[in-house]
């Protein structure tokens, strides 16, 4: 039986941290920016609890499946990157990871969530839409991938 849990990532989660960014997210970023991001950002992690006969565990040494990173500006908190294990997608740890950010930032006074997304990030965007974020602009040319540039859809979520 295996169960999973939110919480605060630190910087003793680093090293797993990284080693899941770079086997799920196409486009990983290096160490040190996500060392700055533990040092400076608000961040949550989802992992599998360790049970003796857990096959999660077995195939993962860190059990570490998520993480979410955003920063917060007064009464506005922008999602940074969300990263999920590419073996345990569509099991709603995205979706439990983003409640952990909006619930958090809420107590904080937070009233607007923003983020940006590339345009063929379609999973991401269905996502983001599913949580109530609508798209409310466009940068051209934002983001290089392997034929070209693409654009970046900024999203919002008022409360
Ligand atoms: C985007 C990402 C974080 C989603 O993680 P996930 O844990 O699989 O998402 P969830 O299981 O919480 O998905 C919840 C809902 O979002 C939508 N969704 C998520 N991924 C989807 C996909 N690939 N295609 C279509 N819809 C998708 C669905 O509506 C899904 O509900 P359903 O499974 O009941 O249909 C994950 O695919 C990922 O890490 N991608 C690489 C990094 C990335 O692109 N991050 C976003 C950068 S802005």
């Amino acid at each position: 039986m295996v169960s999973f849990l939110i919480r605060h990532a630190t910087l003793d989660d680093l090293n797993a941290i990284v080693q899941l960014d770079q086997g799920s997210n196409p486009h990983p970023w290096n160490a040190s920016l996500i060392e700055e991001a533990l040092m400076s950002r608000a961040n949550w992690v989802i992992e599998a609890t360790l049970d003796a006969d857990d096959t999660i565990a077995q195939k993962n040494e860190t059990a570490l499946l998520g993480w979410l990173t955003a920063s917060l500006l007064f009464e506005q908190s922008e999602l940074e990157l969300i990263v999920v294990d590419r073996a345990q997608r569509r099991q709603g740890f995205a979706k439990q990871l983003l409640s952990a950010w909006t619930e958090e930032m809420a107590s904080k006074g937070v009233v607007e969530y923003l983020l940006e997304v590339r345009e063929s990030n379609l999973g991401a965007i269905q996502l983001y839409r599913s949580l109530g974020f609508e798209e409310v602009g466009r940068r051209k040319n934002y983001y290089v991938t392997d034929q070209g540039k693409e654009a970046a859809c900024l999203f919002t979520l008022s409360v």
